[in-house]
């Protein structure tokens, strides 16, 4: 039976309180994947126990990983070692994550067997062309449908060989799934990117002992070397936490606390672009935490005001453009993005779902082809249809606290991908969400 959740997000606010966002995705995908080939018992807090991380945990368990929760958001991961995976009884099922799908792509095609990945309808329109042609550039073989979509077929006993990449596309999970497919080459593998995306790959690769070298918008590591198992604390997902810094940002009076939220500057560029638009919100109590820098973010209600949103934080805040229209919608002014043509091979096309779904409660915006504009203005009540994108589905669920009446929103189960919990953890802090769920055969 396929899921069916609705929401009405009513006017509401203002928004108080201290709150925990679930962790981060990203890490916790990486987690999973490098415990799982480590020497050794790691334990992993935090774990996102979101449907897209918790699919690359059932893709390792399929592939003979114990791996127990002996509580929610713990994972202990028993490794099986660089080479102790054994082939999946049935396609691997990556669900709605082009992470998912595009990292374990990488480091499968060292395997000496054979797999196949699948996803959902969405994935299933996703390109992975992208990763598809280094891989086979370092000696893979991977079948693709027509046009380079999933499912994949990756053929393993494959003699890999490092290369050295530039990809086209600002992009960490080709990035990562270039180098996952280099613990297994014979020489060095190296990805030189022109805009640096996220690092984690890198970052949780030397923390599991694996030799690499990285900076900005680059990476280096030979293969043949062993991951050792460690003790991972995952950061709250910065990206969840983007849709509680605009909300309380528009809705006068508020005041909210995020405690604990990953602050790597790779994720961050929402901060500095709603602290130009004139968001007051301060980074509490900066501190680190096996490796990364975490803050509690302090936002208080601010008037925002459009802006031209610079180019150079674009990777860095790949995720948060639906939330952006949102601030956007509701500031002074003309806000325009560019550059942000990635936006339209996301869970959904982004940019034009975001624009036709504010065009529809009255916002003016010109839509181009790697951009857009949104004049400011009063939201309207309305009607959404999220087409099923967890990000869609939220930032419009933030609109409502400000629109002239409620907005009805369609397709929302999918939040549960990146944020479940986000409707009850919304309202306790002074949303207005009405869910309403129907079976549908
Ligand atoms: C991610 C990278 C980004 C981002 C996605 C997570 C990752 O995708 O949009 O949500 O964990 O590496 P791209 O690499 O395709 O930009």
């Amino acid at each position: 039976m396929s899921r069916r959740l609705d929401w009405t997000s009513s006017p509401a606010g203002p928004l108080r309180g201290m709150l925990d966002m679930p962790g981060d995705k990203s890490v916790s995908h990486r987690a999973i994947m490098l415990a799982a080939l480590a020497d050794g018992v790691s334990r992993i807090d935090g774990f996102l126990e979101g449907e897209d991380t918790r699919a690359t945990a059932a893709a390792f368990a399929g592939m003979g990983v114990h791996i127990e929760t002996p509580s929610p958001s713990r994972r202990i991961v028993h490794g099986v070692g660089l080479h102790g995976l054994r082939a999946a009884t049935a396609p691997i099922d990556c669900g709605n994550a082009g992470t998912g799908m595009r990292l374990l792509a990488g480091l499968l095609a060292g395997q000496t067997f054979d797999s196949e990945l699948r996803g959902d309808a969405s994935l299933s329109r996703r390109p992975m062309g992208r990763i598809i042609d280094p891989l086979t550039a370092m000696g893979a073989h991977i079948d693709s449908n027509e046009g380079g979509m999933p499912p994949l077929r990756i053929h393993g006993g494959r003699a890999l060989h490092g290369i050295s990449f530039a990809p086209p596309v600002a992009s960490a999970q080709v990035k990562s799934a270039i180098l996952l497919a280099g613990l297994y080459a014979q020489g060095s593998t190296e990805v030189r990117e022109v805009h640096a995306t996220r690092d984690y790959s890198e970052r949780m690769l030397a923390t599991f002992g694996w030799p690499i070298e990285f900076g900005d918008g680059w990476a280096r590591l030979a293969g043949k070397a062993r991951l050792r198992a460690t003790h991972v604390a995952v950061p709250a997902d910065f990206s969840s936490a983007a849709f509680f810094l605009v909300a309380a940002s528009i809705v006068p009076g508020s005041e909210l606390v995020l405690r604990s939220v990953g602050i790597n500057p790779r994720r961050t560029g929402l901060l500095a672009v709603l602290r130009l638009m004139g968001a007051d919100i301060v980074e509490l109590d900066r501190r680190e935490q096996g490796g990364e820098w975490l803050a509690d973010l302090r936002v208080r209600h601010a008037p925002l005001h459009g802006i031209d949103v610079p180019e150079q934080h674009v990777a860095d805040m790949i995720d948060e453009f639906p939330i952006l229209f949102i601030a956007a919608a509701a500031a002074r002014g003309v806000t325009r993005i560019s550059g942000v043509a990635e936006l339209r091979v996301k869970e959904s096309d982004r940019l034009a779902v975001m624009a036709s779904g504010l065009a529809g409660l009255g916002i003016e915006v010109v839509e181009r082809a790697d951009g857009a504009a949104i004049h400011g203005g009063r939201i309207g009540a309305g009607r959404i249809d999220s087409v099923g994108d967890h990000r869609i589905a939220m930032s419009f669920a933030v609109a409502g606290l400000i629109a002239s009446g409620a907005i009805a929103i369609s397709d929302c189960a999918n939040v549960a991908t990146s944020f479940p919990g986000f409707a009850d953890l919304a309202n306790g802090c002074g949303f207005s969400i009405a869910a309403s769920a129907a079976g549908q055969g």
